[in-house]
């Protein structure tokens, strides 16, 4: 974006989230991957493709506002939405050490900045909005469906209205004592995404469809691997354990809950032999 004298891009994903489910923008629009579509503007403007499929001046604004897309560069006038961003101490650091920030989070950042970010992307907006937050002051996605605060549309042709459904749970057994175990309930996911997503994306594939296949690990969680795709991202944070650590030890287990054993990994492994 610098060669082209214009703003980065930032795309606030939590924004988008209020009116749309995932399978609207994946993966027919976009991939589950960052960088994983080539974006470029002639097909956004010309051909009405990625962003251009909203952004055309009948669904959402039209794509000749550039800094509302563009607006993330120093020296860009700031306007009113990212100043959370744009402190002092942001203009100081490189381009790209604030590319590695969005992607990290620690636990002294407990979530990652991209998420940062977008909360501080219109922020009257998200304070009237009267959406529950989390722990960490991030929306609670979860609570915000139950309590009927959004309903996003799944398509944006909404004729189309089969979609798939599934209730399973399936319990992760963790290899360690001392965190409880994982329960995984389909159906929230469902919600949100459509099954192809985590069962054959095509920006990578996250689980098989068959329980115990996928060697699921912390290490690779917090690497952003299988769960950590989205949690961390778009999802609530991997710093929030006890939310997916929601089984305690030899707890009952329900009948609907499929029971998967804990997978020994190499990954898991060199981790133990490095303590
Ligand atoms: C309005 C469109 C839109 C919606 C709705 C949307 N996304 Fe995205 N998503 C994007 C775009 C754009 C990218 C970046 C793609 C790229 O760089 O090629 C992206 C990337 C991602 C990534 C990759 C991030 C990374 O660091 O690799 C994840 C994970 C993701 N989205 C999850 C979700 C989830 C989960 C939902 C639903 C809760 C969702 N998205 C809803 C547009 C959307
Ligand atoms: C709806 C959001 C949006 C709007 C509005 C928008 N852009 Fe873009 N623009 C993007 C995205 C996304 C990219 C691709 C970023 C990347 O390379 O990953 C991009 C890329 C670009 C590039 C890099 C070269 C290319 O063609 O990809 C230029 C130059 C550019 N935009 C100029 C503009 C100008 C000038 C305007 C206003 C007339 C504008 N943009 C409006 C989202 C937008
Ligand atoms: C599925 C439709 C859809 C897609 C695809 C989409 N957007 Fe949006 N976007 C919207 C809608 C609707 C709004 C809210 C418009 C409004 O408030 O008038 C919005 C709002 C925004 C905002 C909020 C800030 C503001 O000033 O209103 C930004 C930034 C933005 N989009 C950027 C992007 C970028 C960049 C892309 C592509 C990477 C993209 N959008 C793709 C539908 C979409
Ligand atoms: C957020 C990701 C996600 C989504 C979306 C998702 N699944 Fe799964 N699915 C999983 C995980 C995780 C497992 C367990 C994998 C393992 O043990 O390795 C699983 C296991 C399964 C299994 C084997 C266990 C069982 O429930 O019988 C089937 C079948 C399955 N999924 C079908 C579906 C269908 C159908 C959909 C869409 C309606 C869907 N999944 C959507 C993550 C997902
Ligand atoms: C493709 C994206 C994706 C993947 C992969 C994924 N999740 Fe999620 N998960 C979500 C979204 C979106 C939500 C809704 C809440 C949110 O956005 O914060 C969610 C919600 C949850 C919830 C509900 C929390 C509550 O408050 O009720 C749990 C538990 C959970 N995920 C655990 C997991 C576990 C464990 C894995 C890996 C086995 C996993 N997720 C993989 C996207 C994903
Ligand atoms: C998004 C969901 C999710 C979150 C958040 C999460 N975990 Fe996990 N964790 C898992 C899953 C799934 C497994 C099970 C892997 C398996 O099958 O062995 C796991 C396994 C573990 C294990 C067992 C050893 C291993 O590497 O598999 C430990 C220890 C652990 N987690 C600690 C934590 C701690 C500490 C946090 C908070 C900082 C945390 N987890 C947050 C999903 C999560």
């Amino acid at each position: 974006m610098r060669e082209a004298q214009v703003g980065d891009v930032v795309f606030p994903h939590w924004f988008h989230r209020i009116r749309y489910r995932c399978d609207v923008c994946h993966e027919d629009i976009f991939v589950l991957k960052s960088g994983g579509t080539n974006i470029n503007m002639a097909r956004i403007s010309e051909r009405g493709e990625q962003c251009g499929v909203c952004h055309n001046g009948m669904i959402a604004w039209e794509a000749l506002e550039c800094d509302r897309c563009h607006s993330l560069e120093p020296g860009w006038s700031a306007g009113p939405i990212q100043h959370t961003y744009r402190g002092r101490k942001q203009e100081r650091r490189t381009l790209k050490e604030r590319a590695l920030d969005i992607r990290i989070g620690s636990k002294a950042e407990p979530y990652s900045n991209i998420i940062k970010l977008a909360s501080g992307w219109h922020p009257a907006a998200l304070s009237e909005s009267g959406l529950p937050l989390d722990r960490y002051g991030l929306v609670d996605w979860v609570a915000a469906v139950e309590e009927g605060k959004v309903d996003p549309i799944w398509k944006l042709d909404q004729k189309d209205t089969k979609r798939e459904s599934r209730s399973t749970k399936i319990l992760f057994v963790t290899n360690s004592e001392f965190v409880a175990d994982v329960l995984f309930p389909h159906d929230i996911h469902v919600y949100w995404l459509e099954c192809k997503i985590c069962h054959g994306t095509k920006g990578g594939r996250i689980f098989e469809k068959e329980v115990g296949k996928t060697p699921v690990d912390m290490v690779g969680i917090r690497k952003g691997e299988w769960c950590g795709r989205c949690h961390d991202k778009v999802a609530f944070p991997v710093s929030d354990c006890n939310r997916c650590h929601n089984h305690p030890k030899g707890a009952a287990v329900e009948k609907d809950v499929i029971v998967r054993k804990a997978v020994q990994s190499d990954a898991l492994m060199e981790e133990n032999v490095e303590r």
